[in-house]
Parts: C-alpha cells; structure tokens; sequence
C-alpha cells in the first residue's frame, strides 16, 4: 500500500498524520501543492497511490485537486463531493436542513436591500458569514439596523462577488462557549469545548480547548451531520441552544486538531490514518 499526503504546509496536523502513517509501516508520501502541475491527458501516474489525503490551507486548491483526483479514479480522503458540500457554508445549511439536522435558522439575499429584509426578518442580534471562510474572519454579529445598513453597504462597495452572497444566521445565545466535534467515519471519537472571553470561540482566535464528553445524542447529532454531507472525516461545530439543545452550526472538511488531541486524549491522526487505509483497502 502506498498513500501520499497532499499539502501546502508541513503545518503540526500533518506531521502528526505522517507520524501515523510510519507508526503503521505505511508508506506515505508529502507533496507539496505549490509544485503539482496535473496534465488532464496524463493522469495514470496518480493511480500509484492508494489513498490520497488532501491536507490543503487553499479551499480552491484542495476543489481542484480532489476533482482531478476524482476523475483520474484516485481515492481520497475526503473525497471532493464532502469538500464542496463543507466548502461553502450555504450548501452545508441547506443539506443539514434537507436531512432535518437541527440548524440554526438561515437565509440567503443577494442584494443590500433583500439582505436587509431578511435581517429584519430574522431580528437582532444576528450574524452574517461570508459563504467560504475559516477561523472565524469576517464573522460578524450585527446588533441593530444601523449596523446591519453600515456592513451591507461595506460589503457591497469594497465586497468582491462572493460578499455579494448574504449569509443571514439567527445569533444562538450560547454560554460562553462552542463545542467542536470530530466524526471519523460515522462515529463521534472526541469532542471539545472552545471556551472565550468572545462570541467567536475559533481556538484560531484564542478559544481554549477542553475536553467535552461525547454523549449519545451529541454523537447522533454529529454523525448524521456528517452523512449529511457524505462522510468521510469531519469537525462539526454545535451550538447550545438553551431551549433546541445542540444545533450544528457548520462542518469542516480539512480541520485542525493540534489543540484537541491532548484534552481528549484521543488520537485524533491515528483514526484518520486507519480510516484512509480502510478506504485504500476497500
Ligand atoms: N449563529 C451563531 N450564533 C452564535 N455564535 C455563532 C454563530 N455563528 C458563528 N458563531 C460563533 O462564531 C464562530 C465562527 O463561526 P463559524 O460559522 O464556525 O465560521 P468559521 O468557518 O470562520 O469557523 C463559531 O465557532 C461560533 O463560536
Ligand atoms: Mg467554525
């Protein structure tokens, strides 16, 4: 068996994974994405590996890659259909939704005005995403109308076309707190609290980690999160609701986890590991 990793950074989730991989007499190769030049009529040269994990920082990287990869029959871990449906935090509401997974209440306008009737729809305090993004940037909680008109009207005039794209969220009240879960697999293997002083709770951002215990229906919660969105290996963030309980807020294709393996005490690389050699194998 040969398995490759594919990365734009040697960052400490992928040395982890290359550690698990030696641990298991695997062989394992690291390439870089900076260097890959795929040429669309000579794509046999991938078939030599096994199992491809895409470890990508670049979204748009890791599509193009995981799609060429799809198409030259090369099996990865995740595969492209889970990075496209967690790429984009409007096609994950709408699966959660489609699959009746507790979510928090979403719309989406494309328009100043048709954003700002939605907004007003949904009350205040409310929060506004940019569709593709990750450690929290550009997250933003808007608390009244003169807010919501003065970061509308940013985004439409300095925005590119995707801040042209609304995410429109209802604000959960949580404690101070998130939880940050880990499916491998269709099964829950650990979970975090991201505690902060701040509504955002990324530990990107300064969110402290300590180990939340995985009960049956955060499990149950998460995991048909994740089929929701097909599979594979995924961080799923819940929020505590005080009346709904968890809802899943987003999930992550290609998470981090160098924060989560000492409080849980779960081996975090090792279940990704075994998983891309279960799906080499099949
Ligand atoms: N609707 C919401 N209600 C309350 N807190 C939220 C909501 N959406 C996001 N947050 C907080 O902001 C953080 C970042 O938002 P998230 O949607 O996970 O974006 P990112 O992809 O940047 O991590 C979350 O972990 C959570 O702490
Ligand atoms: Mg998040």
């Amino acid at each position: 068996m040969k398995a490759a990793i594919i990365c734009s950074l040697v960052r400490p989730e992928e040395k982890m994974l290359i550690e698990a991989f030696a641990k298991r007499n695997v062989p394992c190769e690291v390439i870089d994405d900076r260097g890959i030049k795929f040429d669309l009529h000579a794509l046999d040269a991938w078939k030599q590996y096994d199992v491809i994990v895409e470890r990508c920082v670049s979204q748009s990287r890791a599509r193009y890659i995981l799609r060429t990869l799809k198409l030259a029959g090369v099996k990865t871990v995740n595969t492209y259909d889970v990075v496209e449906n967690c790429g984009d935090k409007f096609v994950t509401s709408q699966l959660l939704v489609q699959h009746n997974v507790a979510t928090p209440r979403t719309k989406l306008a494309f328009t100043v005005d048709s954003a700002q009737q939605a907004i007003e729809e949904m009350g205040y305090p409310c929060v506004l995403k940019p569709v593709v993004g990750s450690w929290g940037r550009m997250v933003t909680r808007i608390n009244d109308r003169d807010a919501a008109e003065g970061f509308l009207e940013l985004r439409d005039v300095l925005g590119n076309y995707e801040q042209h794209i609304y995410y429109i969220q209802e604000y959960i009240n949580k404690p101070m707190r998130d939880i940050r879960a880990f499916v491998v697999d269709g099964k829950t293997i650990a979970a975090i609290y991201r505690t902060s002083e701040h509504w955002i709770t990324n530990t990107a951002r300064g969110g402290k980690a300590t180990n939340c215990p995985v009960t049956p229906e955060l499990d149950a919660l998460c995991s048909a999160g994740a089929t929701a969105v097909g599979g594979g290996i995924v961080a799923v963030d819940v929020l505590e609701d005080t009346v709904r309980g968890f809802l899943i807020n987003e999930i992550n294709h290609t998470m981090e986890f160098r924060n989560s393996v000492a409080p849980t005490g779960v081996d975090i690389p090792g279940a990704i590991v075994e998983y891309a050699v279960k799906v080499a194998s099949a």
